[in-house]
């Protein structure tokens, strides 16, 4: 296992993402899927970067392909493994892991922003496509999402969610000159007969799509920018990017 930086995503907002935030990924599926179809990949090995808790692991082991994921929560990881024990994954921050040979990259929701590696920005960020390059076979893909500025709508700076068994009071802030997405989480989680309670802080550098196309594109790639997938849009000023290598 690569050196780890962070104790993001603990075991109690892992749970959380897994039963009340897995309609991203599930909601993803089938419109990614159908991207794969239309370029002709019908299998091979995914790599899935921040896979989290594994639903869209599951996803693709489902339509036949082979999964590699990765992430850098402890808790994820062994979420991950239940929840698609046919994958392979790998407990690592994805700007250090080495990627074997592939025929697509993935990573959703909005994993690549996350500062959680303390290294990661615009640099290293640059770094990891050129490395996607490499791993990809030609007429390979990579697709991803990101979040780009202007976060915060009016009055929404402030949040709660809430399931049948954890609640969570979120508190975002948005630096627009460091492009810098801040959020303050904490994290009540029911235990037996009480609520048990953590906190986390999250920071995310944000991304122009346009400006990751331009530097996948100076990469090789052929390059642009989706505002959904397939059918599924990707909300609050967020944006995929789809990369083909040629
Ligand atoms: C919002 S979750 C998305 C999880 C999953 N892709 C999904 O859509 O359900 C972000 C994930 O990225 C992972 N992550 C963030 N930075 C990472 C890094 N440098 N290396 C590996 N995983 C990372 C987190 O641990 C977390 O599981």
């Amino acid at each position: 296992m690569a050196k780890m930086t962070s104790s993001a995503y603990q075991n109690d907002l892992s749970y959380i993402h897994h039963v009340g935030f897995n309609f991203f990924a599930r909601g993803a599926a089938p419109g990614l899927l159908q991207i794969f179809r239309r370029h002709g990949i019908h299998q091979g090995r995914v790599i899935d970067l921040g896979c989290g808790s594994g639903i869209w692991a599951a996803e693709l082991v489902r339509a036949g392909y082979d999964v590699l994921g990765v992430d850098q929560s402890k808790a994820m990881i062994r979420l991950a493994r239940k929840k698609a024990p046919q994958a392979k994954f790998v407990r690592a921050s994805f700007l250090d892991v080495k990627l074997p040979a592939c025929d697509m990259v993935t990573s959703l929701g909005e994993c690549l922003c996350y500062l959680f590696d303390a290294k990661n920005g615009p640099k290293e960020l640059t770094k990891l496509f050129g490395r996607v390059y490499e791993a990809l076979r030609p007429g390979g893909l990579f697709i991803f999402d990101i979040a780009q500025p202007g976060q915060i709508k009016k009055n929404d700076r402030i949040r709660n969610f809430a399931g049948p068994d954890w609640t969570i009071l979120r508190e975002a802030d948005e630096d627009r000159e460091r492009m810098v997405l801040t959020r303050r989480m904490v994290v009540f989680r029911k235990v037996g007969k009480l609520y048990r309670r953590s906190e986390e802080t999250h920071r995310l550098r944000l991304y122009w799509g346009a400006d990751l196309a331009r530097i996948l594109r100076e990469i090789g790639f052929n390059a642009r920018v989706l505002r959904a997938y397939g059918k599924y849009p990707l909300m609050g000023n967020r944006v995929a990017v789809l990369a083909k290598k040629p």
